[in-house]
């Protein structure tokens, strides 16, 4: 980008704000949400939702625990209309739950608005206007007080209108439309005259919705201005401050916590951050990042993948694999070091169970939001071998030691290497068959006999591709295989690490050995396995020996 490019383009102010008060606070409860998926989710999609779509995106929100929806934009389609209808005649609308209709502050449209919400028990009437210099003056052609005019007499107009409603309850919400580019003075100005145009109370609170309709700020500045506004609007008590946040500079979430932490009540957005252009404000990851602090979001997520899965059926939209707390690969680490850690940390907090969750790398756990640990470490060539040995006890059992981690680690990655691509499990199973168990099958036949200082054994085994059979003794079954091997091939082993454990229980219970040994001056490892332990003990060294 030329550097002369950059003249185009100014920073943007600052707000005199001293004594600010939001960085020294923390959210410790969720704030009221209100989804607006239905109206600037949908506007937004390249196909708007039909309406069997809207009802189950309805019903979706509605089972998450969404109390407040803006369920659309009724004055703009006849599809817009008819969804309102159907929510209302077919009483889809529980008791506990409050939709909202969006509108312009235009008489036609404000009627047509008010008319859609015939018959609901509550509904909120959300009217906006924009107020920035370039919207007034570009987009409208109109001065402030002009633009000031149009809010209060759309405001007049909803009031009077709502007394008309026979048993429909009214709220009220008002948006300064593009509030991120107007003058905060004037905003003020505008809502308060807003304000007191409609009368509220501590009873019938109005909604202040103060939009970054585009993300034009540091989000620590978008608080400023919620705090200055919050400190300066009146009465404070009788209003609710909303916040509405777009994600063009990458920071709806993070715009929308600290306008909370600056004293906003209220916080409008959607799932997945749908909306226009890089979307609005992510309701499940400012959500999640709540549950992730021990607060209670008061959203039911416990079911991610339904969620996501109705969000896509319905919206038509792909949701990124690495998408905060909900992406498919989220929960999933190809980095050796990240696995290992991962792997400890499990194995510690389920040996050591605590009140608190604290596992490297996985913040929340994942179950919480109905996701498994499956697919949490997965293998391809930059995974270590602790990644190898959780996938290998996980898929079948097997407990590797660790002083032979490395060796199955470096097989593992050699195929990876060569496939170049990710391992499923089975093979890595498979490439732990293929590396030490179908070496133990050549122990052809063999037959202990124990005496009371001694053991004898007499075997038939293949070695180097070299048929073997020996008599011999030890103070151990392996000892007495060692000795034969050394006499009847001359390799000379010592066992320098040993461990087994038990497969599988019950009548075809398997047992697993594994062995480190030095044979011929190399250090090699094997596995064997077989219901009898001695025997899979001859096996493990007969894999190592043919390993050398
Ligand atoms: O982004 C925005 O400003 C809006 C308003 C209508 C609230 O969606
Ligand atoms: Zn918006």
């Amino acid at each position: 980008m030329p550097p002369q490019h950059l003249k185009k383009y100014k920073a943007y102010p600052t707000v005199d704000l001293l004594d600010r008060q939001w960085p020294n606070r923390r959210i410790t409860e969720a704030p009221i949400w209100c989804s607006v998926d239905l109206r600037d989710g949908n506007q937004a999609l390249s196909t708007p939702m039909n309406i069997e779509q809207k009802l189950t995106m309805f019903t979706l929100l509605v089972e998450i625990g969404f109390k407040e929806i803006e369920v659309g934009f009724p004055s703009a389609s006849q599809l817009e209309f008819d969804f309102i209808r159907t929510l209302i005649e077919k009483k889809l609308i529980p008791d506990d739950v409050t939709i909202q209709v969006l509108t312009q502050a235009r008489e036609h449209l404000i009627v047509r608005s008010m008319d859609s919400l015939r018959g609901a028990k509550r509904a909120v009437v959300h009217m906006y206007n924009s107020t920035s210099p370039a919207q007034r003056e570009i987009v409208f052609g109109k001065t402030k007080d002009e633009i000031k005019a149009i809010a209060v007499e759309g405001t007049r107009l909803i009031k009077s209108l709502a007394e008309q409603m026979g048993d429909t309850e009214i709220g009220y919400e008002y948006s300064p439309e593009s509030f991120t580019a107007t003058e905060l003075d004037y905003a003020l100005e505008i809502c308060q005259a807003v304000i007191d145009t409609w009368h509220p109370t501590t009873d019938h609170p109005i909604v202040i919705n103060l939009p970054s309709t585009v993300e034009l700020s540091t989000p620590n500045i978008y608080a400023d201005r919620i705090e200055w506004f919050g400190r300066h609007i009146k009465p404070r008590e009788a209003i609710i401050i909303s916040v509405h946040t777009h994600n063009d500079r990458g920071c709806a979430v993070a715009a929308a916590e600290l306008a909370v932490m600056g004293g906003a009540q209220r916080v409008e957005g959607a799932l997945f951050g749908n909306g226009e252009r890089s979307g609005n404000m992510d309701l499940l990851t400012m959500a999640l990042n709540l549950y992730a602090q021990g607060v209670d979001c008061k959203l039911n997520l416990s079911n991610m993948p339904h969620i996501a899965e109705v969000y896509q059926q319905c919206t038509g939209m792909d949701i990124h694999p690495r998408h905060p707390w909900v992406g498919d690969l989220v929960y999933t680490a190809f980095s050796g070091s990240h696995q290992d850690a991962i792997q400890k940390g499990l194995k510690h907090h389920a040996e050591h169970p605590r009140d608190y969750w604290d596992v490297p790398y996985i913040p929340i756990e994942p179950s919480d939001i109905g996701r498994t640990f499956e697919g949490v470490i997965r293998i391809n060539s930059q995974s270590g071998k602790g990644g190898v040995s959780y996938i290998l006890e996980k898929e079948v059992g097997i407990q590797i030691p660790k002083w032979m981690q490395p060796d199955f680690g470096l097989a593992v990655q050699k195929i990876s290497d060569s496939t170049r691509r990710e391992l499923q499990p089975s093979e890595i199973h498979d490439a732990f068959d293929r590396t030490y168990l179908l070496n133990d099958n050549l122990l052809k036949k063999y037959k202990i006999v124990s005496g009371s200082s001694t053991t004898s054994l007499e075997a038939e085994v293949v070695i180097d591709g070299r048929p073997v059979a020996f008599n011999a003794e030890g103070n151990g079954p392996v000892d007495a295989f060692i000795a034969g091997v050394a006499q009847v091939a001359g390799v000379h082993v010592a066992v320098t690490n040993y461990a087994e454990h038990a497969l599988t229980k019950g009548a075809d219970a398997q047992a697993i050995a594994f062995v480190e040994v030095i044979a011929n001056g190399r250090v090699v490892y094997g596995a064997g396995s077989d219901p009898n332990i001695s025997a899979a003990s001859i096996k493990a060294v007969v894999s190592a020996i043919n390993r050398i």
